[in-house]
C-alpha cells in the first residue's frame, strides 16, 4: 500500500525577530515528533526591513536555500510563498496582513491579531475579497494539553463549568528597560493587555466560549479595570471580567509587566471539582484534576497530577493547522476561527475603554 502523500507548506516569515525564531525552529522539526505525517514545513525566504538581518536570521534558523528579502513587499510577491507568518509588533499586524493577504498570500499573524477590533473586521474582509485562509497565531489553542483540558471541560466530567480564573504575567523589569521596548512603547501597542492577555482569554474561549452549552455566545457583560505604569502610560496590570450568561459562568482574568504568574496560572472551577493548570499558561505541560465528594461541597477526595509532552516549544501545532486548512481550501480555521479573534478583539477594546487606555494619533490603521 503506497503512503498518502505529504502536504509541504512553504512559509515566508515577516520580520526577523525573537518570535519569528521560536516560530521557525518548532516548524523546521520533523513532524514525526509529534506523530504528524500528513504535513510539513518548509521556509522559502525571510523578509526584514534590513536585509543584512534576514540573512544573519536565515544562517541561524534556516537552510542555506532560504532566500533573504530586505523588504516585506519583496516577500509578498514571491511565488514560491504559500503562507505568510507576521512577527512583527501588535500595531504592525493590520499593514503587514493587509499587504500579503492583497498579494494573494494565506496569513497567519502573531498575536494580538490587531490593534483593534476594526482593523481585524477590515483584514477578514479582504481576505474574504482575496480568497485566502486568515488566521491568528494564538498557538495555545492547538496544544496537545489544551484538547485534554477542553474535553474535560466539554464532557461535563467534572460537572457544569462556573468560573475560569486566568492569569499571565511577567516581570519586563520596566524600571531598567528602553521607554521604546514594545512592552513599554504605545506607539507598539505595548502594556500587558494586548501582550499577555490573549492567554489568559484563550482560556475563557475554549472552556467558556466554545462550551458546547454555549454555543459561541459572546460574554454579554465585560468589565476591566487597568492600573498604568507612570513611565509611558501604557497598562502595567489589567484585570477583566467576562459573563457567559447563557452558560451561567464568568472568566475572571488578569495580566501584568511587573511581576510573575501565579502558580496555578489558571483554575478552571466546576460544581464537581477544579482543573489546575501549572504556568506557563501560554504552554503548560502539567495540570492537576481534583474531584469533590459531592457537587459543590469543595471537599476534595481525589487529585491526579498530569503531564503532557511534547518535542519543541510547541508553535509547530499552529503551523500544521495552517497547513492543513491550506491543503483542504479552507480559508479559515474551524478551531480558532476568525469570529474567535473577533470576540477576543471586542473584549480588548472595551477594556481598553474602561480602562482609559487610547492608543497616539494615527496608530490605529481603521477605526
Ligand atoms: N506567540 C508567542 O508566543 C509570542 C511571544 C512573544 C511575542 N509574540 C508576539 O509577536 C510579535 C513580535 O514580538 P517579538 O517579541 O518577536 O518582538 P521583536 O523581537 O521586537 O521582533 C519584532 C520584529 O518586527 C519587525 N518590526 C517591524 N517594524 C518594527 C518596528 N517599528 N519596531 C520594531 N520592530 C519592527 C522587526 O523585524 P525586522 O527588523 O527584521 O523587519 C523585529 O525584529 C508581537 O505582536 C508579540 O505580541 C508572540
Amino acid at each position: 500500500m503506497s503512503s498518502p502523500e505529504i502536504f509541504t507548506l512553504r512559509w515566508g516569515i515577516i520580520g526577523a525577530g525573537s518570535i519569528s525564531s521560536s516560530f521557525v525552529k518548532d516548524a523546521l522539526l520533523d513532524p514525526k515528533t509529534r506523530n504528524v505525517t500528513d504535513v510539513q514545513h518548509t521556509i522559502a525566504a525571510v523578509a526584514s526591513r534590513d536585509v543584512k538581518r534576514a540573512q544573519e536570521f536565515i544562517d541561524k534558523y534556516c537552510k542555506p536555500s532560504t532566500v533573504a528579502y530586505g523588504s516585506y513587499e519583496e516577500i509578498v510577491a514571491d511565488k514560491n510563498i504559500d503562507a505568510v507568518y507576521i512577527g512583527t509588533p501588535h500595531t504592525h499586524h493590520y499593514a503587514n496582513a493587509r499587504l500579503a493577504l492583497e498579494a494573494g498570500k494565506n496569513v497567519l499573524c502573531e498575536k494580538p491579531f490587531t490593534s483593534n477590533a476594526a482593523e481585524l473586521r477590515s483584514l477578514i474582509e479582504i481576505a474574504k475579497k482575496h480568497n485566502v485562509f486568515l488566521m491568528e497565531a494564538l498557538w495555545t489553542r492547538f496544544l496537545p494539553i489544551s484538547q485534554e483540558i477542553k474535553k474535560i471541560t466539554d464532557s461535563g466530567e467534572l460537572g457544569d463549568i462556573r468560573v475560569v480564573h486566568a492569569d499571565l504575567s511577567g516581570d519586563f523589569d520596566v524600571d531598567h528597560i528602553p521607554k521604546t521596548h514594545r512592552i513599554l512603547d504605545p506607539q507598539l501597542g505595548g502594556g500587558a493587555l494586548l501582550d499577555l492577555g490573549p492567554y489568559p482569554i484563550i482560556w475563557a474561549m475554549m472552556c467558556l466560549y466554545e462550551h458546547p452549552k454555549n454555543a459561541l455566545v459572546a460574554p454579554d457583560h465585560i468589565a476591566g479595570t487597568m492600573l498604568k505604569t507612570p513611565l509611558t502610560g501604557v497598562d502595567a496590570s489589567t484585570s477583566f471580567s467576562l459573563t457567559f450568561s447563557k452558560l451561567e459562568a464568568q472568566a475572571i482574568l488578569s495580566c501584568s509587566i511587573t511581576l510573575p504568574s501565579p502558580n496555578p496560572a489558571v483554575t478552571i472551577r466546576y460544581r464537581n471539582g477544579n482543573v489546575l493548570i501549572h504556568p506557563p499558561p501560554y504552554a503548560p505541560r502539567s495540570y492537576t484534576v481534583q474531584w469533590f465528594d459531592k457537587p459543590g461541597s469543595g471537599k476534595i477526595v481525589k487529585e491526579e497530577k498530569r503531564e503532557v509532552t511534547w518535542v519543541g516549544g510547541g508553535w509547530h501545532f499552529q503551523a500544521d493547522e495552517v497547513a492543513r486548512c491550506v491543503r483542504d481550501g479552507k480559508k479559515e480555521s474551524d478551531a480558532w476561527s476568525l469570529d474567535k479573534s473577533l470576540v477576543v478583539m471586542n473584549v480588548f477594546d472595551k477594556v481598553r475603554e474602561q480602562g482609559g487606555y487610547k492608543f497616539p494619533e494615527g496608530v490605529e490603521q481603521v477605526v
